[in-house]
């Protein structure tokens, strides 16, 4: 009997969509009690970007996606699902916003799903992905994150208002022979337990649209901010050492370290953790704060469109978010050089 040959995912391309406006921290001191020093100091962000009034999730993630696709050099035809990570999709619940996102670039009859993972959406994606073009399912898989973070944020809450940012960033994960370009590992995981530390109250069933949630701001995220800070650091820092310990890989040897981008002061600390230079380690937070499900995505991008990251180059991507969620992936960009 003939055996045929095994088929890998592999991270063909990238792109992103950062909308126009910017949130300075010199705007924000105008809305809250906060200052530009103390929002640097604490959190490393300078300004972020907001989406336009009339621009939506599924727009900002259809704009990345058509970047990635391009790039790529295939047609909208040859994606074969669309999947998207977020906690803001355009609409509560149904139709999901990669139905629409499809819609939007005439991706038809193709299967379409959104999954909810927060901050970790893109790299739990990645898993999802790599598990259906292992299996024969599918070939070309279209990866989004995209986030209308500010639709969730409440302007006059100082300890969230000045964290979050809106983008997109979106992938294409396709079925390749080469064993060069597979994915060596991708590991997802969470904790229920934790579920109060990040969370948005309002809609769900436990709280349905009410009076209620409207006078007490329950359709608003909710953070308990050290607490995530303080787990969050112990947790990548963990996921990472396992991911490089189960594959043999030192973190000297990791070119591209790509973190969730929340809180610089996270950053420095995983990073100086698995003893990571300063050049190894990716930080655009920044310029867009935390845009949670599109973090990763955008970072790769810029990464990408500087031309800091080429042609089989290994990634180490590794992230945090509500739920609580966390996600590592190791993998090389399969994808052409700019
Ligand atoms: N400006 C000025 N003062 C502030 C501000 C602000 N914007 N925000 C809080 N403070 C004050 C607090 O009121 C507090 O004052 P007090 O000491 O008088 O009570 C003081 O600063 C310290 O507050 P902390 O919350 O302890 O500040 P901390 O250093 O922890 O920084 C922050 C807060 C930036 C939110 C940090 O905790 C953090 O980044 N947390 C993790 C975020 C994260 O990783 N999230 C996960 C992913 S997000 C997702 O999944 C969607």
């Amino acid at each position: 009997m003939s055996q045929s040959k095994p088929v890998y995912a592999s991270f063909k391309s990238i792109g992103a969509y950062v909308p126009e406006k910017i949130l300075s921290n010199a705007d924000l001191e105008k809305m809250v009690d906060t200052t530009d020093e103390w929002i640097l100091k604490r959190t490393g962000i300078k300004e972020r970007h907001l989406a336009a009034d009339d621009e939506y999730t599924s727009d900002m993630g259809a704009k990345a996606a058509k970047i990635a696709i391009d790039r790529l050099g295939i047609s909208t035809e040859e994606i074969d699902l669309v999947l998207c990570a977020t906690v803001t999709p355009d609409y509560f619940n149904m139709p999901s916003t990669a139905c629409i996102i499809s819609d939007k670039l005439g991706i038809k009859n193709v299967q379409a799903l959104d999954i909810s993972a927060a901050c970790s959406g893109f790299v739990y994606l990645l898993s999802i992905a790599k598990a259906f073009i292992e299996s024969g399912m599918k070939k070309n898989v279209l990866v989004i994150g995209a986030e209308k973070f500010s639709s969730i944020v409440d302007y006059t809450d100082r300890s969230t208002c000045i964290l979050f940012g809106d983008g997109a960033g979106a992938a294409v994960i396709s079925a390749s022979e080469l064993e060069e370009e597979k994915f060596i590992d991708v590991h997802a995981s969470a904790d229920g337990s934790y579920a109060d530390f990040l969370v948005t109250p309002a809609p769900g069933c436990i709280n349905p649209v009410s009076q209620k949630v409207l006078d007490e701001g329950l359709n608003f995220v909710q953070m308990k901010g050290n607490e995530t800070f303080k787990l969050a650091v112990k947790t990548l820092t963990k996921d990472v050492k396992e991911i490089l310990a189960k594959n043999e890989i030192k973190s000297e040897d990791i070119p591209h370290f790509i973190p969730h981008q929340a809180n610089y002061r996270i950053i420095k600390a995983v990073g100086d953790a698995l003893k990571m230079r300063e050049e190894q380690v990716v930080v655009t937070v920044g310029k867009y704060g935390n845009t949670s499900a599109a973090s990763i995505p955008m970072a790769i991008n810029d990464i990408w469109e500087s031309g800091r990251l080429q042609n089989g180059e290994l990634m180490l991507l590794d992230t945090f978010g509500g739920g609580l969620t966390w996600a590592s992936a190791l993998l090389p960009f399969a994808g052409k050089s700019k």
